[in-house]
């Protein structure tokens, strides 16, 4: 069996990811704070903004959960604070963005990598954005998140050369993420009508089109050769 753990599985991309992944040979699991009832997954329902018992309960269930022919950790789920310049944003808003976005992603590959040592075939797959390499006023701790993603592969990558890993950034898809980007107060936001205006102009793909082009992708043989990698390049 195939074992593939998707955070943020609720919905968005991350449930279009499980969606794809739920087929014969392969075992998924999807974790979120809701759990999505059109999903066939197991499903662990986790606030990844208390990073230390999501990862305590892989670690339980991979060590009761052996002999993979291969094992995918998809470190998908983010959340974005409300946009608006730093300086302004809510002290809790900021933190929980910061815990779920990379110290939850640090942690269950920590898990992750010990866990499944005995396992011929690993890849850890961190669901990365444009915004990680591209500075934008207005999600400061969003930006800090992404490029802190990119950099941890690239350590990762180092430290665990059989595995392959990659960072992806997905491309502009249409999600409750990209609603809550065009429906903040734009004068917090001085980014809302280029939002908008993807959107007006039909440049969103649809979760389900770039789940599938990142299933292809995580399948494909050279997987992890370019760490830092864009879906829209790939
Ligand atoms: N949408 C885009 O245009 C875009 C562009 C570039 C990169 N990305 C990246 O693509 C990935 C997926 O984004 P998306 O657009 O699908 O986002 P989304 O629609 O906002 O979905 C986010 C997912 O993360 C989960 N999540 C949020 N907070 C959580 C928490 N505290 N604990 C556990 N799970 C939590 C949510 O589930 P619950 O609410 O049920 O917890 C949900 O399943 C993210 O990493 C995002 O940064 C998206």
């Amino acid at each position: 069996m195939h074992l593939y753990i998707v955070t943020g599985s609720s919905r968005g991309l991350g449930a279009a990811l499980v969606q794809q992944l739920s087929a014969p040979g392969n075992a998924v699991v999807g974790i979120a704070r809701k759990s999505n009832p059109a999903l066939k997954a197991e499903q662990w329902t986790l606030n990844l903004a208390e990073p230390i018992p999501a990862a305590e309960r892989l670690q339980a269930w991979l060590r009761a959960n052996t002999a993979w022919q291969s094992a995918t950790l998809i470190n998908n789920a983010a959340l974005l604070s409300e946009p608006g310049l730093l300086a302004a944003s809510p002290l809790d808003d900021l933190s929980a963005a910061l815990r779920v976005g990379l110290e939850a992603p640090t942690l269950l590959s920590r898990v992750f990598l010990a866990e499944t040592a005995g396992v011929p075939t690993r890849r850890i797959l961190n669901i990365s954005s444009g915004l990680g390499r591209r500075a934008m006023a207005g999600s400061a701790a969003y930006c800090a998140v992404k490029a802190g993603l990119d950099h941890l592969s690239r350590a990762l990558a180092l430290e665990a050369p059989d595995v392959g890993i990659v960072s992806l950034a997905p491309g502009v898809i249409d999600t409750d993420m990209q609603v809550q980007l065009r429906g903040a107060d734009p004068a917090r936001f001085p980014e809302q009508a280029r939002f908008q205006g993807l959107k007006d102009q039909g440049q969103l793909q649809t979760a389900a089109a770039t789940a599938a082009a990142i299933v292809q992708f995580l399948l494909r043989s050279d997987f992890g050769k370019t760490v830092v990698a864009d879906i829209r390049e790939a």
